[in-house]
């Protein structure tokens, strides 16, 4: 693994806001997981006896999936699930047997799902939906090129060969869960998370068997449990801290919706419920110990990161290629700027490092003076929201297929 030296993974940890400056985080064990028992992470001091979240997988549905895949059912699989939309959507006909079977079993919440929290979570969604835009898109989206087990994997998927696509399918995720009721029967994002499910488990028997992904990559199955939880820091944990950081009103009651929202979400796709963090502060330690030492880039993150910010630049957010290269280097520090080889524009960092922290004080009421470029911010914002959503013309979001292949080279 390309690890960081301990210095400069502590330096970029800060920049992220994923180490906290005040006091050490303890160690995070799983004892301070969601369900608050099972087996150590096995990377904690006092690590003991069970795998660690590097060593699971998903029993459930890896195995079956490689049958669908192997038996050639995926393509009618696609067709039969492309109308099964909602939570309380009944599993639909034509499917294999035992693949209706896993979806009946899978399709719920856990018993430990809190609806008022996710209601609370959902209104936070809406209230907060401006910064969420900002950071899960041009934050953690631009991060996960950064994330080389990921990138390698994204990129050599079949969906890597398409990020306009992949990408709008990865917003159907973040738009599903961040909805108004995303949780309840009528709402859609338990379907979504999984979909999603399944088209992890489907990668993790197709890419082994990709010349160029066994070529780069250090690991013999992809998207471990433990490669969840590092993608749930790039997101979750991120935004928390962002959020913290630029002092956006953020409320006790506020912070454990997100966080619970969160721990649903992972548990629906397949991380045992004992490696899931139970507070921020566990999830913070765990995202210092798993996420900051392995950021580093790769001839893959740095190819989908330009696809990435090449998407953002079609349409029209108000603002040039150079602002762009700023904000996400504002974000997600200089460090990982430069490792993406993003263009420097020194008038662009002036204007985001000065005018940014007006521009949200202004906005959430804390200071009377409007900045000047109040108006550029708030059509980068729109912008950026309208690609998330990706509502453009069709209205809908982008179904979730599971893919047959790999990417062809
Ligand atoms: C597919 C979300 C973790 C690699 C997907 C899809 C979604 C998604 C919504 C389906 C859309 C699509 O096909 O593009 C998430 C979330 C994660 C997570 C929310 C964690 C919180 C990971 C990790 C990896 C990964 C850790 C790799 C290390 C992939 C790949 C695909 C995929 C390769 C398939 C793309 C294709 O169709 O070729 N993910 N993912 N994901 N994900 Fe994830």
């Amino acid at each position: 693994m390309e690890n960081l030296s301990r210095r400069r993974a502590l330096t970029l940890g800060v920049a992220l806001g994923l180490v906290g400056a005040a006091a050490p985080v303890p160690a995070w064990a799983s004892a301070g997981s969601a369900a608050g028992t099972g087996a150590l992470t096995g990377t904690g001091a006092g690590a003991a006896a069970g795998p660690g979240p590097e060593w699971i997988w998903d029993d459930a549905a890896d195995p079956l999936m490689a049958r669908m895949i192997d038996g050639g059912h995926v393509p009618a699989i696609n067709r039969a699930w492309e109308k099964w939309v909602n939570n309380n959507d009944p599993i639909p006909g034509g499917l294999p047997s035992d693949f209706a079977a896993y979806l009946a079993q899978a399709n719920r919440l856990p018993s430990w799902a809190d609806q008022a929290k996710l209601d609370r979570a959902a209104d936070f969604n809406r209230r907060r939906d401006t910064y969420l835009f900002m950071l899960y898109g041009l934050g953690s989206g631009i991060m996960s090129t950064v994330i080389p087990r990921e990138a390698k994997s994204v990129y050599w998927s079949a969906g890597g060969a398409d990020m306009q696509d992949r990408a709008a399918k990865t917003f159907t995720f973040g738009y599903d869960l961040s909805e108004l009721g995303a949780f309840k029967p009528t709402g859609q994002f338990v379907v979504t998370a999984n979909k999603t499910r399944v088209v992890h488990a489907a990668v993790r028997h197709l890419l082994p068997q990709s010349p160029h992904w066994k070529a780069v990559a250090d690991e013999s199955i992809p998207i471990s449990a433990a490669d969840i939880l590092v993608t749930f820091h790039s997101l979750g944990t991120y935004v928390h801290q962002k959020l913290i950081e630029w002092r956006i009103p953020y409320p006790a009651a506020d912070q454990e919706a997100f966080l619970h929202m969160w721990q649903v979400a992972i548990h629906l796709l397949g991380v045992p419920d004992e490696h899931i963090p139970k507070t921020w502060a566990e999830a913070l330690a765990q995202s210092r110990q798993v996420l900051t030492p392995i950021l580093s880039p790769s001839t893959e993150g740095v190819k989908l990161a330009e696809n990435l910010l090449g998407l953002t630049a079609q349409i029209d957010l108000g603002v040039t290629r150079g602002f762009l290269n700023e904000f996400v280097r504002y974000v997600l520090s200089d460090q990982v700027g430069d490792w993406l080889g993003l263009r420097r524009d020194y008038a662009a960092a002036a204007l985001v490092r000065t005018a940014w922290p007006t521009f949200i004080l202004f906005r959430e009421g804390l200071s009377p003076v409007m900045p000047r470029t109040f108006y550029m911010f708030d059509q980068f914002i729109r912008a950026l929201a309208m690609l998330f959503l990706n509502r453009g013309s069709s209205g809908t979001t982008t179904p979730i297929t599971i893919p047959t292949g790999n990417r062809p080279g």
